[in-house]
């Protein structure tokens, strides 16, 4: 598809859609939960989609009228084996969490996906529930999907160190730990976005978190809850850096969520000079969010790397791009984890952007970009990687020379079917 090159001016309200990870947690625990769930601002995405067709497979009612989700669950004991294998589409989140959930039910299932969710290491998940006694295998006895889950017995609880800084990971642990015989002690690698915790409580269920340990117990009952789902801030990451880098420009973000643990690139904004306001606070279900406006900003390079990582880590394609954009030179390092995304971040970001004229040098564990380089036109794609296509529509805003064509647009339909229609609302001619 052909992308809008050459914006200034963008000016506007923009509502951006629920977030991914609260929207698919408020799938699983309302199924997992007794009594209804009712759900605001719902995510209406392929991946978030994709794990309500889970659960109802599963054997859990949920209905959607196109305002809210009501999901009627019927607690730990409640799902059923599914009549078939399991389609996870694109979704790391689903894929992941779904084992935890399943093995701690003891629910035989079979669980696949598309051709990056085959690619994916799934082993950071199998290895800990398998030491919980679960009965989980990969493809060919590979750690790669279609994975095979069959009743294990009852999980036992563990004692985790974990290796990665994965939310995933973590939750997969919580989730079948909610289940499990015993007390699960999970010590991370760094904090990672905690909405698996936060919803736990909001459900009436017990989770402990100290520092970088978590504590939970099995045998929790929870009770079935109103959830608002805020905006979120993965998406909101797009048009703040349009706002930031198109000249003349003030775009208005409506009740975007700033969770401590996803606010990283707000900091590297702030670090690297650019102007981002807050306005009405406000909280739901644990959950902070505010509205945040931003204006056209002179950025300077910075240094991202350490805890900062896991809490902008879907943030980096396009925190690249404001550094190519900035002033001197930004390194982004300790972001390993980017290589096994939706697709290799380092190499996707690094290849397309140089398409388009940036200084972009991959690395083992992030990338070195050198700014301030002026954009042309080129043929780009997307991988098939939602959050690389949207980063490259945002870079063709400010081409000046000749056009950008994005091969694999579609991919955008993952967490923001309506990207480039809320794109359209800002721009005027
Ligand atoms: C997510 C965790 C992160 C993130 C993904 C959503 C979640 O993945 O990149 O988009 O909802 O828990 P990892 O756990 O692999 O870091």
């Amino acid at each position: 598809m052909k992308l809008w090159i050459n914006k200034q001016n963008l000016q506007g309200n923009i509502q951006v859609p629920g977030d991914k990870s609260i929207s698919h947690r408020s799938i699983m625990f309302g199924a997992l939960a007794n009594g209804t769930t009712t759900i605001t601002h719902f995510l209406r995405a392929d991946d978030c989609l994709g794990t309500l067709a889970a659960f109802q497979k599963l054997g859990v009612k949920i209905e959607d009228d196109g305002e809210k989700v009501k999901v009627h669950g019927k607690g730990f004991a409640g799902l059923e084996a599914p009549d078939g294998p399991i389609d996870v589409g694109n979704s790391g989140t689903t894929i992941r969490l779904l084992m935890g959930i399943l093995t701690g039910a003891r629910i035989p299932a079979v669980l696949f996906g598309d051709s990056s969710i085959a690619r994916r290491p799934m082993n950071r998940v199998m290895l800990p529930l398998k030491e919980m006694g679960a009965s989980i295998a990969g493809k060919d006895d590979s750690e790669f999907a279609p994975l095979t889950i069959r009743d294990n017995g009852k999980l036992q609880a563990i004692t985790y160190d974990m290796p990665v800084a994965s939310a995933q990971v973590k939750s997969a642990i919580i989730l079948a730990g909610l289940q499990a015989e015993g007390e699960t002690v999970i010590h991370e690698l760094e904090k990672t976005r905690d909405h698996t915790e936060q919803m736990i409580r909001q459900f009436g269920g017990t989770i402990q978190t100290e520092g970088k340990t978590i504590r939970v117990t099995g045998n929790q009952t929870l009770t079935g809850q109103t959830i608002t789902v805020p905006g979120d801030i993965s998406s909101a990451a797009f048009f703040l850096a349009a706002g930031l880098l198109a000249e003349n420009s003030e775009i208005h973000l409506e009740n975007v969520g700033i969770n401590p643990t996803r606010t990283g690139i707000l900091d590297v904004i702030e670090q690297m000079g650019g102007s981002v306001e807050q306005a009405n606070p406000s909280t739901h279900q644990g959950e902070p969010s505010a509205d945040l406006i931003v204006r056209t900003s002179e950025l300077h390079g910075t240094e991202i790397s350490g805890s900062l990582i896991p809490r902008l880590i879907d943030e980096i394609p396009v925190i690249a791009l404001l550094a190519t954009q900035a002033e001197g030179t930004t390194v982004i390092k300790d972001a390993a984890e980017l290589k096994v995304k939706e697709t290799n971040r380092i190499d996707a970001v690094a290849a397309e952007l140089t398409k388009l004229g940036a200084r972009i040098e991959p690395t083992e564990d992030g990338l070195i970009i050198h700014g301030k380089t002026a954009l042309h036109g080129a043929n780009v794609t997307s991988y098939g990687d939602h959050r690389i296509g949207m980063m490259l529509q945002i870079a063709a805003l400010l081409v000046t020379s000749g056009e950008v064509e994005l091969d694999k647009a579609e991919a955008v339909s993952v967490s923001y079917p309506a990207f480039f229609a809320d794109l359209e609302k800002l721009i005027h001619q």
